[in-house]
């Protein structure tokens, strides 16, 4: 068993440990090496927390709730697809949520001991928002869960006078917030926790649902926040320091992450909180409108156009991930090369389905950092290029983003791939993609549509190169 004082030195090393994985997460270089100071962080207060007083003798239910969690945790990561990611993230805060409420009516029926007077007022505030924040999480992240994984409609919800609902939940929350402090005085309190409760979970669902599919992102990163302020609830609950730090650690790089999303989709934060966007009376007039003919193009006349070119740049898309078609790319990149073209990538902050979906893959393929540009530090460039090549993104080269207020998407900023001599668009079919509105793009003089699976598609353009 460890005394209190080794566990509390093991605790600020897994702290310290913790912030130089985000310091390390936040650059592709070092991200493998953040990823290690998070792995051996979480294992030391693992072990601190299971050889401390407070658990040790406790092993036979330890080790059972352990192999439980443990065996579904190593499926579902065996079984998750890279595209399903930001649902299996969600479903995670979930969790996170829902065991912050567990512990908090844990502590509260287990306190009877201890406490009295302004202490006793004190941690029952703790145990009543760190519930709330819980069960806030808990419901919001199961309404986004089933919104990712299309179980619930991506529209967004929009009840009558729903901001006066919500701020009725908030003032209802306050309310028995203060009538469970003053009866839990008394030796009660279990009702008004349970009120509380309910209304949490119904403001949860409520503000998720209120939420449109292009927004979602933001809102996963959102809800991580949350999950990590309701952690820290129950570090206060518990009185244990680790779990406070780690969970404030959470709850700020989450919030940090939702403004840079929100910058990276011009949308600001409030608005997206409050919910109702992309209903608009925009998205069937920009989807509906005859927008004139698209230029087909084959493999083999792709491959002509990129081995002729100078400069190349690749705009990888969703499409991309869903096609598994990373590999190619960078086959397709190597032999470019090899013909001393200058290929670079073009990445969009919000490509794909989560932050550096787009990074991952052709980290994976183990394409160099060097070549790979963010969008801020090539948009500018697009006069000087010679074929643009977008494979399965739609929604990040839509110029109506930048000429159209009334799209869903108005003042997104996009990669200005029509700007160069060609854009050769990659994609199966004349779909819309995420945000549900036609792409202008793929009607331009300058534009080439390469139909089919782009994997299949690119393997074509690899052999022909
Ligand atoms: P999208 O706009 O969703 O477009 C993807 C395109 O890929 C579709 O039009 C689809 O057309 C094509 N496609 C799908 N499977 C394909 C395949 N196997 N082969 C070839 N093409 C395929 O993607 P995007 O341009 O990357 O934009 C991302 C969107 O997702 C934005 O609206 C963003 O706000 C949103 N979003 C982003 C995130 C984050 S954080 N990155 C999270 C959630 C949502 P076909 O069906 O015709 O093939």
């Amino acid at each position: 068993m460890m005394n209190e004082g080794m566990v509390n030195v093991s605790y600020i090393i897994a702290t310290i440990l913790f912030i130089l994985a985000l310091g390390g997460l936040s650059n592709q270089e070092t991200a493998r090496r953040g990823n290690w100071y998070g792995i051996v962080g979480m294992t030391i207060a693992l072990l601190a927390t299971v050889f401390s007083e407070d658990v040790y003798a406790n092993y036979d239910k330890l080790i059972v709730a352990l192999l439980i969690g443990g065996t579904v945790g190593v499926i579902l990561a065996r079984r998750v697809q890279m595209t399903q990611m930001p649902e299996l993230v969600a479903i995670l805060h979930s969790l996170v949520g829902l065991a912050a409420v567990a512990v908090g009516y844990a502590n509260f029926m287990g306190h009877g001991s201890g406490f009295s007077g302004i202490e006793l007022t004190i941690h029952d505030i703790e145990t009543y928002v760190g519930i709330l924040i819980g069960a806030v999480t808990f419901s919001g992240s199961v309404i986004a869960f089933g919104k990712l994984s299309g179980r619930i409609s991506g529209k967004p919800l929009t009840l009558p006078a729903r901001h006066w609902l919500n701020l009725g939940l908030l003032i209802g929350a306050i309310w028995f917030g203060r009538e469970f402090v003053l009866q839990s005085a008394a030796g009660s309190g279990m009702e008004p926790l349970i009120i509380m409760t309910v209304i949490a979970l119904l403001f949860g669902m409520h503000m998720v649902l209120a939420i449109g599919g292009a927004d979602m992102p933001v809102v996963v990163s959102m809800l991580n926040s949350y999950s990590g302020w309701a952690a820290s609830a129950t570090g206060f609950m518990l009185g244990n320091d680790l779990l406070i730090v780690t969970g404030a650690l959470v709850g700020s790089s989450g919030a940090i992450l939702s403004y840079i999303m929100c910058r990276a989709m011009n949308r600001k934060f409030l608005a997206v909180i409050a919910g109702g966007f992309g209903t608009g009376g925009g998205v069937a007039a920009s989807g509906g409108e005859d927008q004139g003919e698209v230029v087909p193009i084959s493999a083999e006349e792709t491959a002509a156009l990129l081995a002729d070119a100078k400069e190349v740049m690749i705009i990888p898309g969703y499409g991309m991930a869903v096609a598994q078609a990373q590999h190619t790319v960078f086959e397709i990149t190597k032999a470019l090369r090899a013909k001393k073209v200058n290929v670079r990538f073009g990445i969009h902050p919000v490509a794909g389905r989560m932050p550096g979906h787009m990074n991952v893959l052709l980290a994976e393929a183990k394409v160099p950092y060097d070549i790979v540009f963010e969008m801020d530090e090539i948009n500018e460039d697009f006069p000087d290029v010679d074929v643009s090549v977008v494979i399965g993104a739609n929604d990040i080269v839509n110029p109506s983003a930048l000429t159209d207020p009334n799209s869903p998407i108005a003042g997104m900023p996009v990669l200005e791939c029509w700007k160069g001599h060609t854009s050769i668009v990659l994609k199966r079919s004349m779909a819309t993609g995420y945000a549900g509105v036609q792409n202008p793009l793929f009607f331009l003089d300058n534009t080439r549509m390469l139909f089919g699976d782009a994997k299949e598609t690119l393997d074509e353009v690899l052999k022909a190169l």
